[in-house]
């Protein structure tokens, strides 16, 4: 499929017939299998925060940056190629890296030239391909939503490590880490429900609300919430929306003390940003840790330094993660069964895409983990 804009997000997909050249050397031949949504899809679709057409200069692009596939043929090898035919990789989202193998353009996004996983066949630069543990107990569905797993992973280190430098001894078990809604909040949550953290998110639905408590992490359902989200410029003259909003706030903050025994939030996960930024920063600790790498409803942020800095917070924002940590980071998820929970995900048939990005945009799907079938296995 390849996004042309024609309105609604699922309106700019088009499908069509999608040539390219033959293998280049140190190029693999890929059939997708399995690929996740993501919010990176969206804003592509909508073509905010930024027209990924226009910064390639295509005028169409196959997205699908995340996913399984099957190597069909790899030409060549050469020092990173670790897929050989046959083999299920998971695709590794990275367009160009800086000089510490971070990510500065993300592959089947922004980065020119790359073609994602939503088409029958792709080609990719084959060092981006890392093959499944051999023998994994888990399935294909589960391993397909490593993107958000891979994510957390980066981004709780960086978060984790930078709250220990400044409460070096503390006991996780009296501490309190804090997240707004998402399957990368979920997924960093576990991790630090494994350090021996006190966790809560928020979540929309009675279906993620009843997930979260399952999985051990104390739901609050943000519908009990409802004006908690700062007023659009054309409510901020409603004093009525205002008197709202600060009753919510009241109630959300109340909440917030009593997991955490009056101290506030060690490490918040924000994934969210501008709307809930200031919510976020009075709920947080001293010493705490906001830590972020999304902007899922707005990126443009402000605060007041001196407030931050006389409270010791730490600000944390990541993107990705480093591509050479990839293969540690997919054995930790086997060894410890850190891992999208079994029959998590949702599955949309490749017909279907269209409505899997107009379901995920208006927020009607339950799962964390919304995935579509390009191939059969
Ligand atoms: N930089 C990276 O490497 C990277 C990688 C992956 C994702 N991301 C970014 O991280 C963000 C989250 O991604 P994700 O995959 O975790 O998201 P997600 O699973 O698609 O969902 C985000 C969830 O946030 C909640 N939400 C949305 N608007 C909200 C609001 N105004 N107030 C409170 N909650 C709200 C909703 O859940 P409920 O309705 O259940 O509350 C929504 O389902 C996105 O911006 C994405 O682009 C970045």
């Amino acid at each position: 499929m390849t996004g042309r804009h024609t309105g609604g997000p699922g309106g700019a997909l088009l499908r069509d017939r999608f040539a390219f050249g033959p293998l280049e050397d140190g190029e693999a031949l890929v059939e997708p299998i399995l690929g996740s949504w993501e919010a990176n899809m969206d804003h592509a679709l909508t073509r905010s925060p930024i027209d990924v057409c226009s910064s390639r200069g295509e005028d169409s692009v196959v997205l699908g940056n995340l996913g399984v596939v099957r190597v069909l043929a790899v030409n060549g090898g050469g020092p990173g190629v670790r897929a050989r035919e046959g083999d299920l990789c998971l695709l590794m989202p990275f367009g160009r890296l800086d000089r510490f193998g971070y990510a500065e353009l993300a592959y089947a996004y922004d980065c020119p030239g790359t073609i994602g996983l939503l088409a029958e066949r792709s080609k990719m630069d084959a060092r981006l391909l890392l093959p499944l543990p051999d023998g994994t107990p888990y399935s294909l569905s589960q391993w397909a939503a490593y993107g958000r797993y891979f994510t957390a992973w980066d981004n709780w280190q960086k978060a984790y490590g930078c709250w220990r430098t400044q409460v070096p001894d503390s006991d996780p078990a009296d501490h309190l880490v804090f997240g707004w809604g998402g399957g990368v909040a979920f997924a960093e949550l576990m991790l630090a429900k494994r350090a021996g953290f006190r966790v809560a998110m928020t979540a929309g639905s009675d279906e993620r609300v009843a997930f979260l408590r399952e999985h051990g992490i104390t739901p609050v359902d943000r519908r009990r919430y409802p004006d908690l989200s700062l007023p659009g410029r054309r409510e901020r003259a409603d004093r009525d929306r205002q008197q709202r909003r600060r009753t919510s706030v009241r109630a959300f903050l109340g909440l917030v003390d009593e997991l955490s025994d009056g101290h506030g939030v060690a490490l918040f996960v924000d994934n969210i940003g501008e709307p809930l930024y200031d919510v976020t920063l009075t709920a947080l600790a001293r010493e705490g840790v906001v830590t972020t790498c999304g902007w899922k409803a707005g990126m443009r942020l402000s605060h007041l330094r001196g407030a931050e800095s006389i409270a010791r917070h730490l600000h944390v924002n990541t993107h990705v993660w480093r591509l050479p940590d990839s293969p540690g980071i997919r054995d930790f998820m086997e060894a410890d069964g850190w891992m999208a929970p079994k029959g998590s995900d949702v599955v949309y048939d490749f017909d279907q895409v269209p409505e899997l990005a107009d379901d995920y945009a208006a927020g009607r799907i339950g799962s964390y983990f919304p995935t579509y079938r390009v191939n059969p296995l």
